[in-house]
């Protein structure tokens, strides 16, 4: 990032006790400690007890401290075709376990789009300063990226900066985007997969907003139970509210001897979509209502705050 001179957190590598405490020092609370390595989403720390960020450090062979970003974070997708891209559908996903934010973090409790409070012109602006470049400096050292760019960024007062890259769509913002998508998926990602990408055709997207909410089994996160028996009642005749429309996407299941079983953490999501966040909320809870399963449970404000009127 620092080669494309694309815009992200103040960072120091570390390796020694004494060099963590220094780079923590430097960068003042709240700290973020992130291993140097593949953890299944449990490697980046981030606290403002010292103690708890030195002990993280110490855990890990080598970390990278960041300064603290602030503000609200938000995904955007980029379909590349190792020269250019195009961006879909900016969404934001709920990492905590529990409403209000509160919890342990998880891959993603539920999402939706559009963003109604983002800035005009984000798309375009990360599209500028953090996907283009990123291509053009992988290009360049002749390793050119196709495929899906996942750019996870935070809005901080002192503007966009990125968090991470994943190479990879991302889960749960992919229900939500992918349910407004109106051009054939199958088509964009031949021609990323082709280098043959046409940034002048813009995507075409379904109007109103989707949401999902991810139905989890009990112990997610720490340790999911499997192979519970999943009902799924028929949605009642007026669940759905006018003009809206709602489905399960299969995530943690499996077939056990004919019955649908639980067989990982992140069970299913209910999708509900709409002319706005207040509808298509109400579409994904009424379809989130229709499962049950031994401890099978999901947030109750995926969206909430973004779909409230003023
Ligand atoms: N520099 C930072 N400042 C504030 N929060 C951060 C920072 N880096 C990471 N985080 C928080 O930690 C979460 C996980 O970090 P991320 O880099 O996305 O790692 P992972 O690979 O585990 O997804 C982010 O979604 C964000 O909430
Ligand atoms: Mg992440």
């Amino acid at each position: 990032m620092t080669a494309a001179g694309i815009p992200t957190a103040r960072a120091r590598v570390a390796t020694t006790p004494a060099d963590a405490e220094e780079a923590l020092r430097e960068f003042g609370a709240p700290y973020v400690v992130k291993d140097d390595a593949l953890a299944a989403g449990k490697g980046v720390v981030v606290t403002a007890d010292l103690s708890v960020a030195l002990a993280h450090a110490a855990a890990c062979r080598r970390v990278v401290i960041e300064e603290f970003l602030d503000g609200p974070e938000v995904s955007l997708f980029a379909v590349a075709d190792g020269l250019t891209a195009v961006p879909l559908l900016a969404a934001q996903d709920f990492k905590r376990a529990q409403d209000g934010d509160r919890g342990p973090n998880t891959g993603g409790m539920g999402a939706y789009v559009p963003l109604p409070w983002a800035p005009a012109g984000l798309t375009a602006e990360v599209m500028a300063t953090v996907v283009q470049p990123a291509l053009d400096e992988l290009a360049r050292r002749g390793a050119p990226y196709r495929g899906l760019l996942y750019v996870g960024l935070a809005l901080t007062s002192k503007g966009v900066r990125v968090v991470e890259f994943n190479a990879r769509f991302g889960d749960p913002e992919t229900q939500v985007v992918l349910d407004r998508l109106a051009t054939p998926l199958a088509g964009l990602l031949h021609a990323s997969a082709v280098g043959d990408l046409d940034t002048s055709r813009h995507l075409a997207w379904r109007p109103g907003a989707a949401v999902t909410v991810v139905i989890a089994a009990s112990g997610y996160p720490e340790e999911p139970a499997k192979g519970d028996v999943i009902t799924i009642k028929d949605l009642p005749s007026n669940a759905l509210p006018d003009g809206t429309d709602g489905y399960l996407l299969h995530a943690g299941t499996a077939l056990s001897g004919g019955d649908l079983v639980t067989s990982g953490g992140r069970v299913l999501n209910a999708v509900g979509s709409g002319a706005d966040l207040a509808a298509a909320r109400a579409a994904a809870y009424a379809v989130a209502e229709c499962v049950e399963f031994r401890g099978g449970w999901y947030r109750r404000d995926i969206a909430e705050r973004a779909s409230a009127p003023g």
